[in-house]
């Protein structure tokens, strides 16, 4: 596997500041993220009720794979930073929901194809059997496909305006294809055994995780009315909180219990996989990911409303699961 443009990613990462120059009370993030999900819950849930293939002529057994694993609680963080990025720049919500809804969709497709023997082997996922382990192997890859390739179609006959809808697209296509998400899994599957290093793990954990982060926020804002200048702010928000999640998410597969993560942990050890702990450590790797959170959101403060983009951003790393 070649690397060969970590550098131009690791060049958007920022430098970090020497010291932290925010210290967050994490139970207080959590509250605030606790708010933010009593007023973005109700619309997230009813937005994918409405679009998650209503009377799709398809055999039964693929949608109902497919609801598995869409409606098994997950916490739906990619379609609230839909609506927070779309609230950032001054934009409607009802005009945002379609994308929130295909996002999670997106993201729940990548993980039923993680979960799978050929990839991470996992068991459990949001607390319950893994989709192919509730069905079958061939039904949870074609339930992933089938969640892709239906996203697609929830964001190209409800985004308002052909426009629009055409960058929403080009959005989503490059932050989960090759350039993206597959791409990141693909290097995070090579990447099993290999000596850690920063350049790789920015690499892996800003593609696999970090472009459809990106992606959606980036979204968010397109639906909203974001100017070139927003747009810009929003993706570089979006590299970095999107990078931290995936720090977070290697710490807490060290340091959480199943019952926490509603997924098995200890698993990255296991597979030798490339993890921010075993390069620098729990601790640093705890302020690594602090410090990106922090970076991002000073980025941010300059929009109409940045308040539930940075309410996520720091749960981020305040989130136990
Ligand atoms: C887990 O994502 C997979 C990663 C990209 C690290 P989440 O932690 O957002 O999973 P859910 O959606 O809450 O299940
Ligand atoms: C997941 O990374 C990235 C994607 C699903 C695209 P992980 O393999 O670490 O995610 P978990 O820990 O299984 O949720
Ligand atoms: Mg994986
Ligand atoms: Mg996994
Ligand atoms: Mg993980």
């Amino acid at each position: 596997m070649t690397f060969r443009d970590a550098a131009s990613f690791h060049s958007r990462v920022p430098s970090f500041p020497k010291r932290i120059s925010m210290h967050t009370n994490h139970s207080e993030a959590e509250q605030q993220f606790d708010l933010l999900v009593g007023r973005f819950s109700k619309p997230i849930d009813q937005a994918l009720k409405r679009f998650a293939w209503p009377k799709a002529d398809a055999p039964a057994r693929l949608l109902e794979a497919m609801s598995y694993s869409l409606f098994a609680g997950g916490k739906r963080l990619r379609p609230m930073l839909v609506l927070a990025a779309s609230e950032a720049v001054g934009g409607k919500a009802a005009h945002a929901l379609s994308v929130a809804a295909a996002f999670e969709m997106i993201h729940t497709y990548s993980l039923i194809h993680d979960d799978l023997p050929a990839m991470d082997n996992d068991d459990l996922r949001r607390g319950r059997p893994t989709c192919h382990k509730a069905f079958d192997e061939a039904t949870a890859i074609l339930a992933g496909d089938g969640m892709l390739t239906y996203a697609m179609e929830v964001i190209l006959s409800n985004v308002r305006g052909a426009n629009v809808a055409t960058r929403v697209g080009l959005e989503l296509a490059r932050g989960a294809g090759i350039e993206g998400m597959v791409g990141g899994q693909q290097a995070d599957l090579e990447g099993e055994g290999q000596a850690q290093s920063l350049e790789k793990l920015v690499y892996i954990h800003g593609r696999k995780t970090g472009a459809l982060i990106t992606a959606a926020i980036v979204s968010g804002g397109l639906v909203g009315g974001a100017s070139t200048g927003e747009i810009r702010k929003l993706r570089q928000f979006g590299c970095e909180i999107g990078l931290a999640f995936q720090v977070v998410d290697d710490i807490l597969d060290v340091t959480s219990t199943a019952e926490q993560l509603g997924k098995s942990p200890g698993k990255d050890q296991a597979a030798n996989k490339l993890t921010y702990p075993a390069l620098m450590g729990l601790e640093k790797a705890k302020t690594y990911a602090q410090e990106l959170v922090n970076t991002a959101c000073k980025r941010i403060k300059d929009l109409a409303r940045p308040e539930a983009l940075t309410t996520i951003a720091q749960y981020f790393v305040a989130r136990t699961h």
